[in-house]
């Protein structure tokens, strides 16, 4: 490529959400979640592999007894394709009885936590929370509704801070808006 279509080109992913945001606003959900849950055990599950950034963060900053177990979940086919997801890591410790918080990092078609939501609930925990750290409530394809959110964003491809596309960028350190006329690769 010349030197010029290399400077025309615009970049792949400009910010959307900077690394100073994010962490103010992991500091606010923080204290939401500590005057809920204040003096209470909570098991922590956060959805591999985009909330592992999300959630490394934000449980720095918790002050109540937590436990962490991941559940693997992806989407299999087309994502319009009702339940075609399969769980690739199941809970290991037993959540009967527990006060339990989901974690994810998008909450998008609705789809990927519904099916986890109703697949927790059946274990019986005494509570049952999500907490998500973008939101896109135009694209919601199924009724679901999170009960803490980082940030409610508009329909942008959003990637970095544990977000990727085609597994790239979740190294980055905010949030940015995939330009879909530059990246390559398909939308995973
Ligand atoms: P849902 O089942 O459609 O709500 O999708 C949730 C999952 O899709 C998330 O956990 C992400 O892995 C992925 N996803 C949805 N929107 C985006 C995005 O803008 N960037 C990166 N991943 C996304
Ligand atoms: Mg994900």
């Amino acid at each position: 490529m010349s030197n010029t279509a290399t400077r025309r080109r615009r970049p792949e992913v400009e910010t959307l959400i900077s690394e100073r945001r994010i962490k103010r606003r992991i500091e606010e959900l923080a204290g939401l979640l500590n005057r809920d849950y204040a003096g209470r055990e909570v098991v922590l599950v956060p959805l591999l592999n985009g909330a592992i950034v999300f959630v490394a963060d934000l449980i720095r900053h918790l002050d109540f007894p937590v436990f962490l177990d991941c559940i693997g979940v992806s989407s299999y086919g087309s994502r319009t394709v009702p339940e075609g997801l399969v769980f690739t890591k199941e809970l290991r410790i037993g959540i009967r009885k527990r006060e339990v918080i989901v974690i994810d990092d998008i909450l998008d078609t609705g789809r990927t936590l519904k099916a986890v939501h109703r697949r927790l609930q059946a274990l019986k925990p005494a509570s049952l929370r999500t907490c998500t750290l973008l939101d896109k409530p135009s694209r919601r394809q199924v009724p679901f509704e999170a009960d803490y959110i980082g940030f409610t964003i508009p329909d942008h491809f959003v990637v970095g801070y544990g977000l990727d596309f085609d597994e790239r960028y979740r190294n980055l350190r905010y949030l940015g808006r995939l330009n879909t006329e530059t990246s390559t690769g398909s939308k995973a």
